[in-house]
């Protein structure tokens, strides 16, 4: 039904303040007079009412076959910001799921750029819509609403002028309230959002190290949550554009938080997603760009990376320090320097000239090799193979006149930039039949170069012309507005294209022509999802797993990330949480930061509070920079012991973490997760950011602050208990103070929540042959459920289909229900129970009704924490009942 609605009195325009000069605040009145749109009052540039600066609806709505359509027209065509004013609008409704509705709004007459990247919508729409878009009524300024039918709240108010410019597009809307989160790649202190001052973030692909500005970072996520009301109701909202764009919180003078939404070039297109709940809004939106890839098991153990390991030897000393403490791992990288002269599918043939043996050392030690590629290819048309073959296959990116674009990504060389899949696909085939890699890694796929319109490029090799990285002056390398982007963080020239490509270089995806302007925040994803093909091919059935640095809506598809160029710093350790939380929203749970930090050196305190913290990373990695001091945790004996125990304690429980990435990829739910995604009607959980969650069972409060043995943590409704030791540590809602003494890391598990966990030892490929344990945590009427998943950790179709068992404890009674691939299970068995909160001591066990030794169990009444010992097969149901006498 086509919903208009009569504009209530817009006010508080004045707290609209104009873009100019991207993103700063004007000073006089002067710069805020070069814009029709704008007017200087009370020693602020805001925009002008509505009928000046916006547009009008034209007619009544006009039904369409999954929405309606309205055409705008603007109200004044010399009202103009930047220059291109578009004349004529259509905004667009169109239903999909009842919980997620589309609003385009785009050009009536000339076609516009729009994100290529598909997305999946359903063929036909529900028939009920759990929303409300209207629109403002004809002959009446444009406004358009979103409002959640079961309680009216609102998801989108527009107001103030909507400005639609060639290459400046700006919407403004209030918020139902500041619980604001989401948008990146960008470095947030805080995981909740700010208003007051505003903030303005751009969003942008770049190499950007993260900093503690609002700087655009790797990835391009235009997708926000806001918890709308005391009851958790909670909507989101992607912004579909790739073009540079920017973010800005306020707040109307009356205390509304707003927001303004600005992009210079594509459409508006945004997706509403309803949820009601936080973790119902990660499963709507990954359902659309895609559910997260499921990683292999192996993936979830430790990894150990760094660049400037500039030896095989190096690697096998570092190697040598973890065994020599027994630190897990699962994972060895190699980063860069195993190249042969930065050429990618290539290796060094004198400082690594055993790289074959080596890896096939790690396989020996079940350990899998990760190796980096860089997307830039060196030009070496006549020795070098791949460049050879690159330029056959028409694979690289061109100016217009279609002479190769040139980049000063690999020191002293001159690369290009590769486009096409199929050569990629190819070249990576051909590199495995000399390299055993298992898993790749792609970095500097922003796509980031050095010195773009620097006077002389970075390590650009003698004589060769410094004015070739220089971007040309044209609307698209020197667009009018250019966001905040160019403000913030390293941008020698104040271009968009620094440390990138020139963005009037075409691309193509061998059907179309795109600029890069537009498309320059989708080269991550697309060398992602080649890379991913190409591993599907080197092992057929195999779940890939890629590393990628720069990501779009929809990688998680087919990547896993790490936060990028981070610093041995505290705050960086902290918002290094804030980024998991992030890229949980944005359907990538496989997600940590470089753990000990990439740039700067960590000291002992430093990097083992970091490896404590690391060990509860999805991605748990320890990288560092070129040149600087060894960090592996086996330099620090003292380090390297703390290592050894919490890298031991999360290959216990990562049968629980394999459950819980299968549930993400299945049905797309997170996987760390905020205290808000479990308890959304908790308000103080929504300011909580230095805790978080493993699924809705395993808390990690880590310590963040230097020198500090103890720290707050805030317990939300229900019991809690000390993970290893069992004892009660908090009935919630309550913030206490717990003790952490360097080697500890303060960990809590929830009552009513089973986790499955498995005798850990070195490698998962040993752990995995172990025998499993229940760590069965009461609440209050002593109930407690829990569920685990297990198939072979690596195919795709497995031979023998998985495993799933549930688990439900109640009062006493502990049910073990097998769902289905008891195949999977044969030989494995159940051994130990652990009941946290048990009232008393058992007078009497029963398995299947078979009564157990006393022997079999111990119970600890300080504690309250029950051991059983069982040896039960995993493949049959059991029920175990405990008897005790009621106090
Ligand atoms: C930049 C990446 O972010 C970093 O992790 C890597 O070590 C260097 N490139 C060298 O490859």
């Amino acid at each position: 039904v086509a919903s208009t609605f009569t504009l209530a009195q817009q006010s508080n325009l004045q707290a609209i303040e104009c873009p100019f000069p991207e993103g700063q605040s004007v000073s006089s009145e002067s710069e805020c007079g070069k814009y029709s749109t704008c007017e200087w009052t009370d020693g602020r540039c805001h925009m002008v009412d509505n009928i000046l600066g916006g547009y009008t609806v034209v007619g009544d709505a006009i039904p369409t076959a999954r929405g309606y359509q309205v055409t705008l027209v603007k109200a004044d065509s010399s009202a103009t910001m930047f220059g291109g004013t578009v004349e004529s609008l259509v905004f667009e409704v169109i239903y999909h799921e009842s919980y997620h509705v589309q609003v385009k709004i785009y050009s009536a007459d000339t076609q516009r750029y729009e994100v290529p990247w598909p997305l999946t919508l359903p063929d036909i729409p529900d028939t009920e819509q759990d929303y409300t878009v209207t629109v403002s009524e004809a002959d009446t300024p444009f406004h358009f609403n979103v409002t959640r039918n079961s309680n009216g709240n609102f998801l989108f108010h527009s107001m103030g002028p909507l400005t639609y410019e060639d290459q400046f597009i700006q919407i403004h809307t209030k918020l139902a309230s500041s619980y604001l989160y989401g948008f990146g790649e960008n470095t947030h202190l805080s995981f909740r959002h700010k208003f007051q001052p505003r903030v303005t973030f751009p969003i942008f692909a770049r190499d950007q190290p993260v900093g503690t500005e609002p700087m655009n970072e790797y990835g391009h996520h235009p997708y926000y949550m806001v918890m709308e009301d005391d009851d958790g109701n909670s909507h989101s909202v992607l912004l579909y554009n790739s073009n540079a764009m920017e973010y800005s919180t306020f707040q109307l003078d009356d205390g509304t938080p707003a927001l303004t939404l600005r992009t210079i070039g594509g459409i508006l297109d945004f997706h509403f997603f309803l949820g009601p709940s936080p973790e119902d809004l990660v499963s709507q939106y990954t359902g659309m760009v895609g559910r997260p890839t499921f990683p292999t098991y192996w993936s979830l153990g430790f990894h150990l990376s760094r660049w400037g390991y500039n030896s095989t030897d190096n690697v096998r000393a570092a190697r040598e320090r973890m065994k020599a403490m027994s630190i897990p791992q699962d994972g060895q990288t190699f980063d860069i320097d195993y190249m042969d002269t930065r050429r990618d599918f290539t290796y060094d043939p004198v400082n690594w000239g055993d790289l074959p043996d080596l890896i096939q050392e790690l396989h020996n030690d079940n350990l899998k090799v990760t190796t980096i590629l860089d997307p830039a290819l060196v030009i070496d048309f006549d020795t070098y193979q791949p460049s050879a073959r690159g330029k056959a296959a028409d694979a690289f990116i061109k100016w217009m006149d279609s002479s190769l674009v040139p980049s000063d990504q690999e020191p002293e060389q001159i690369s290009i930039w590769p486009e096409t899949q199929d050569w990629w696909i190819n070249e990576i085939k051909l590199f495995y039949e000399t390299v055993k890699f298992d898993s790749l890694w792609i970095d500097m796929n922003e796509p980031a170069n050095f010195g773009t319109n620097l006077d002389k490029p970075f390590n650009w090799p003698p004589g060769v012309d410094p004015w070739s990285l220089k971007c040309p002056d044209n609307k698209w390398d020197s667009p009018p507005y250019t966001t905040m982007m160019i403000y913030v963080g390293d941008n020698q020239s104040k271009k968009i294209s620094d440390h990138s490509i020139c963005m009037s270089s075409n691309q193509t995806d061998g059907t179309s022509v795109f600029l890069h302007y537009d498309v320059h925040s989708l080269y991550g994803i697309s060398e992602t999802e080649a890379t991913f093909r190409a591993l599907q091919e080197v092992f057929p059935n195999k779940r890939p797993t890629v590393l990628s640095r720069s990501t779009f809506p929809g990688s998680g598809r087919y990547a896993v990330h790490w936060l990028g160029d981070n610093s041995a710093d505290w705050t960086q350790m902290h918002m290094s949480i804030i980024g998991m939380f992030d890229f949980n929203m944005f359907g990538m749970p496989m997600v940590g930061a470089d753990v000990c930090g990439f740039f700067n050196e960590p000291d002992l305190e430093m990097c083992a509070r970091w490896m404590e913290l690391g060990a509860f990373y999805p991605f748990s990695r320890n990288h560092n920079t070129d040149g600087a001091q060894d960090q592996d945790p086996g330099v620090w004996p003292e380090v390297g012991l703390i290592s050894r125990d919490v890298l031991t304690l999360r290959y216990k429980y990562i049968p629980y973490l394999y459950t819980l990435f299968h549930k993400s990829a299945m049905h797309g739910w997170s996987v760390v997760r905020p205290l808000l995604s479990v308890f959304p009607t908790d308000l103080i959980s929504r300011d909580v950011d230095d805790q978080f969650l493993w699924g809705d069972g395993l808390m990690v409060a880590p310590v963040l602050t230097m020198g500090a043995v103890s720290r707050d943590v805030y317990f939300p409704e229900g019991e809690w208990y000390e993970l290893v030791s069992g004892i009660k540590a908090a009935t919630g809602p309550i913030t206490n103070t717990v003790s952490a003494p360097l080697e500890v890391i303060p960990l809590f598990v929830r009552g009513g929540v089973i986790l499955p966990y498995q005798e850990p030892s070195i490698t998962t490929t040993e752990s995995r042959q172990n025998p499993f344990g229940l760590t069965v945590a009461l609440d209050n009427a002593l109930n407690a459920t829990g569920d685990v998943y297990r198939d072979d950790g690596e195919s795709e179709e497995n031979p023998i289909s998985p495993y799933m068992s549930k688990f439900y404890y109640s009062q006493g009674k502990l049910d073990m229900d097998v769902k289905h691939g008891e195949e999977q299970v044969a030989g494995l068995f159940l051994d130990t129970i652990n009941v946290y909160g048990h009232p008393s001591e058992p007078q009497s066990i029963t398995l299947d009704t078979l009564p157990l030794d006393p022997s079999a169990w111990m119970y600890d009444a300080a504690y309250q924490v029950l051991t059983i010992n069982i040896h039960a097969p995993l493949d049959v149901p059991f029920t175990l009942q405990i008897h005790w006498i009621w106090c």
